[in-house]
């Protein structure tokens, strides 16, 4: 059994973040998203993944990803040049699958811990051609929905439908028999230009080919756009995050509930109420950091309220002297009051940023 994971893509959900970075690389509590799915899989005892990077991205996913020894895995780099649809990753990616049954899991999803390697026994305790996870959800028409008949067999797949035969979304990953790469040959690009892997999905069943669905009780979250993002920060706190201060904190800092401080941060005259996990290096100086905030390595902030927000590296915040609440600060950005006058708001702003003032 091998893994596949998607961390391609353009990302434009999620810009402007995705200008200088994988989203994949965005860290939900200080990770990388990307690495939740590896350490799934490595739980699940699959240590074969193949990664699908793009050639804008790839290079800093390698780097930080590595070979995957980290994770107790071996990890081979596929590079997709065009991001021409899920289905195309897949056809990118045969060398490396060969006639090896796997997983295929998009690499923006969370899944909830422990669920990756009950779907993985059902899917090789009978022989059948694809098992797909599905998700209800109040919002079928924003997703590709699932039409499943009782036995758990799978009728039809239908993209964004305008009346969803059901409530139940197909969940970022996929467990294949080698029999999609017959399926991806057969298929034409859809209207959007890609190689939809529902299409490949349907072909099977058109072809009478066994396709069985598996409902997943446990959270799933797709992470590529930012409310999505601060909501898996939160279920992730939440739910994992568990106590370790080694930074300093001193005597006029008050800290409560779950919270980790990285070694070599400071935190002085702040109040920390969590879960709240702060990275290394970090400088806090007045600050009152609330629930579900994760502050990552190398960042400052002083005279600064901030809440359910989640900071990237090295960026610096100052003297706001309103709360900062559901925000996404990015790598190195500065939110600092001016000493000079007149009195005024100054911006240096990045393509696609979004900037709400009260
Ligand atoms: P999406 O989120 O559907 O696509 P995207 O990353 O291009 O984002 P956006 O819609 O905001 O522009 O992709 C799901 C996952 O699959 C994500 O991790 C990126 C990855 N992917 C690839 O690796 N190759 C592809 O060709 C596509 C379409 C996605």
């Amino acid at each position: 059994m091998k893994a596949l994971i998607l961390s391609g893509g353009r990302g434009t959900r999620l810009r402007p973040l995705t200008y200088t970075g994988a989203k994949q690389l965005v860290p939900v509590a200080n990770k990388p998203i990307l690495w939740y799915g590896i350490e799934e899989m490595v739980a699940a005892g699959i240590t074969d993944i193949g990664i699908i990077i793009s050639p804008e991205t790839g290079a800093e996913v390698q780097a930080k990803t590595g070979n995957g020894e980290k994770f107790g895995a071996k990890i081979t780099y596929i590079v997709q040049e065009e991001p021409a649809g899920l289905a195309h990753a897949v056809k990118v990616a045969l060398p490396f699958l060969g006639d090896s049954p796997f997983l295929m899991y998009l690499g923006d999803n969370l899944i909830q811990q422990g669920d990756l390697s009950y779907f993985l026994h059902k899917f090789t305790e009978e022989p059948q051609s694809a098992l797909i996870l599905l998700r209800q959800v109040p919002n079928p028409s924003a997703f590709g929905v699932a039409e499943v008949d009782h036995t758990g067999r799978v009728l039809q797949l239908i993209e964004k439908p305008k009346n969803p035969p059901s409530n139940l979304a197909l969940v970022g990953v996929y467990f294949f028999s080698p029999v999609i790469h017959h399926a991806i040959a057969n298929i034409k690009p859809s209207a959007r230009g890609e190689l939809e892997i529902t299409d490949a999905i349907q072909y099977l069943i058109d072809e009478q080919k066994p396709v069985t669905a598996c409902q997943l009780e446990g959270w799933w979250l797709d992470t590529g756009k930012k409310d999505d993002l601060l909501e898996a920060n939160r279920l992730i706190l939440d739910t994992y995050l568990k106590s370790s201060i080694v930074g300093d904190v001193d005597d006029q800092s008050n800290v409560s509930g779950r919270v980790q401080i990285g070694k070599q941060s400071q935190l002085i005259n702040c109040t920390v109420r969590g879960p709240v996990v702060i990275g290394h290096n970090c400088y806090l100086e007045n600050c009152f950091v609330g629930p579900y905030t994760s502050i990552a390595d190398n960042t400052t902030l002083i005279d600064t309220d901030l809440e359910h927000s989640v900071v990237l590296e090295g960026a610096k915040v100052a003297g706001i002297h309103q709360r900062i609440i559901d925000s996404v600060i990015g790598q190195r950005a500065q939110l600092t009051v001016a000493p000079r006058r007149p009195k005024a708001l100054r911006f240096m702003i990045g393509d696609d940023c979004q900037i709400e003032l009260t």
